[in-house]
């Protein structure tokens, strides 16, 4: 069994043995028949969804995840909850525990609200970050991690390539710390220098050369460009980013391993880090990994609620 915590806020704290028992448990979930078998597992609790930011994936996974555990969610709605009469975000937990939810699922824009919430947790709760600034979203990395497991197994031999901007990506962050964690052989960071992160950030080659980052890549994992975390006027001029770090089948197949694995933690931006093409290429896994996410967040909510079970 996973070791019992509270919260989820970050994989880079997560041991190799924790980190591949999460992904075990998801593999577990996406080998049986996860819309009836499980609704025992959650059943009499309750998940509150707090999206402080846009989200279409993780949101409804998240959903789905909990509803197939048995739980009932509730989700919330930031532009008419109190929080825009000025309730902070731990009265609006308390409050929530108040009524009896014990899950508490959150996405936010704000670096360290995840840790900052975690000191004031009410009793008998769990928080699971989904998806913080630009620090980092835990459920999209084991999604990754999974994904790129259940292809190619020995993670130790493989070459990823992260391909976009990278400098504001929490996806890029959590994913990089899931892979470490797990060994993997080579990691190349590859963008613009105005999207590759400050020296020593982050583990990995940095290259501001296509070529030269995809070069016998195993995987290739591309990002789009995080407009919403730049300064109006610093973001690059997209047709110029399509025109030297777009991917398409012939770039892919050109540099990287022939028979290269393509993720993207979606939304797309086609025509910009990805051609079209890409959509319907058989080693494009985008929608894979979109089913895997729904697994990954039955194993989150379910290691949560057996937290709460051991630790109340
Ligand atoms: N990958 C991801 O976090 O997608 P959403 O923003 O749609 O949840």
């Amino acid at each position: 069994m996973i070791e019992p915590t509270r919260t989820l806020i970050a994989l880079e704290n997560l041991d190799r043995t924790t980190l591949g028992r999460l992904l075990d448990a998801a593999e577990e979930f996406l080998g049986s028949d996860a819309s009836t078998a499980f609704r025992d597992r959650l059943a009499g609790q309750a998940a509150a969804l707090l999206f402080h930011e846009p989200s279409t994936r993780t949101r409804f996974s998240f959903e789905l995840a909990a509803k197939r555990l048995g739980a009932d969610v509730l989700t919330f709605d930031t532009d008419t909850s109190s929080t825009t009469k000025g309730e902070t975000l731990a009265d609006t937990l308390a409050n929530l525990a108040a009524m009896g939810v014990q899950h508490f699922v959150l996405r936010h824009g704000e670096n360290g609200i995840m840790a900052e919430l975690a000191t004031t947790l009410p009793a008998h709760t769990t928080l699971v970050n989904a998806g913080e600034g630009t620090h980092s979203h835990p459920t999209q990395g084991l999604l990754d991690a999974l994904t790129i497991r259940l292809h190619r197994p020995e993670i130790e031999r493989l070459t990823v390539a992260i391909v976009g901007d990278i400098a504001h990506s929490r996806v890029a962050r959590s994913t990089i710390a899931a892979l470490q964690t797990l060994g993997v052989g080579s990691l190349r960071l590859v963008g613009p220098a105005a999207f590759l992160p400050a020296p020593g950030e982050l583990a990995g080659a940095a290259t501001d050369n296509l070529a030269a980052g995809l070069d016998g890549a195993d995987v290739v994992i591309a990002l789009r460009i995080q407009r919403e975390r730049m300064a109006v006027g610093n973001c690059p001029d997209a047709e110029e980013y399509h025109r030297r770090y777009g991917l398409n089948i012939e770039t892919l197949t050109a540099h990287a391993k022939p028979d290269v694995l393509l993720l993207h933690p979606g939304p797309v931006n086609w025509g910009v880090e990805l051609d079209r093409e890409l959509a319907r290429w058989p080693q494009s896994l985008m929608h894979e990994q979109v089913r895997h996410g729904v697994a990954v967040r039955m194993a989150v909510l379910e290691t949560m609620a057996h937290s709460l079970a051991v630790h109340g």
